[in-house]
């Protein structure tokens, strides 16, 4: 199956890459009737978040179509592809749904897109290693991570079309989640120990750069007041932590489960 192709919504203005996803914020719509009274500096946070946000769906689309790519080189069943190739059009969607936030609360559906490294190929071992590995990040690691972290904004939330577009969003990621711990169900077993050992010793530098990643997303300062945080704004303190009690207490044990050492791979973690 394809997917919906992105638009190329990016144009470069003189050296900088600009996400414009404007015409995708109009086609998913929401309006905010029962938003709380923000001030202007809450309002302002809160598109801020919202456009970080579209930013990072917007990217992850991009790394499963490199996903969808190196599943066909490591000799996937076309059902798993085909979810790949479904990922990554719900993740278009996501950062359409994301824009919409955005222009709801009153700002525009632009941002800076990031310079994007690509996704790794790991030439230094076999198309099936390299895909697993990047698997494990994206699936296990970062998409596990997501589903805590989006459940409890959606918790947080006051309006209910902001509600309703995080449950959506949800919804897709926890499927995004559980594509990596099906796939390690299937094929752990037939991981011989060397394998095992070097995708385990790989998960240091995966779990050093999700840490990086994760913290420079979530603000460390004091917590927000109620209105902003009902409009998106995440308290920095309980978001770290509950990133790092997902990593405890579901990554690592789920790792750990199928074989593989990741308790001594998050002790060992590197910064890549
Ligand atoms: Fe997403
Ligand atoms: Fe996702």
């Amino acid at each position: 199956m394809s997917p919906t192709q992105p638009q190329t919504p990016v144009e470069r203005a003189d050296t900088a890459v600009v996400l414009d996803l404007r015409d995708a914020a109009r086609a998913h719509r929401i309006t905010l009737h029962d938003a709380p009274a923000l001030q202007p500096q809450e309002r302002l946070s809160a598109i801020a978040t919202w456009q970080g946000r579209m930013v990072n769906e917007h990217v992850s689309a991009r790394i499963f179509r490199s996903l969808r790519e190196q599943a066909v080189d490591a000799g996937l069943s076309q059902d798993w592809r085909d979810r790949l190739a479904r990922f990554e059009a719900d993740e278009l969607r996501h950062g359409g749904q994301c824009a919409a936030a955005v222009e709801a609360l009153g700002g525009s559906a632009r941002a800076l897109l990031p310079a994007l490294p690509e996704v790794p190929a790991h030439d230094d071992t076999d198309a099936l290693e390299a895909l697993l590995r990047n698997v494990l990040s994206v699936s296990c690691l970062s998409e596990t991570v997501a589903v805590a972290l989006i459940t409890s904004e959606r918790w947080e939330s006051g309006p209910a079309a902001l509600a309703e577009t995080l449950r959506q969003i949800l919804r897709d990621e926890i499927g995004h989640a559980r594509f990596g711990w099906r796939l390690l169900d299937e094929l752990a077993p037939k991981l011989g120990p060397a394998r095992r050992a070097r995708l385990s010793a790989w998960l240091r530098l995966a779990f050093g750069h999700l840490e990086r990643h994760e913290l420079s997303q979530l603000p460390s300062v004091a917590a927000p007041s109620d209105a902003a945080e009902q409009v998106g704004v995440c308290d920095g303190r309980v978001s770290r932590q509950l990133f790092y009690d997902t990593i405890h207490d579901v990554v690592v044990p789920g790792l750990e489960r199928r074989g593989l050492a990741a308790g001594a791979a998050w002790q060992g973690r590197v910064a890549a």
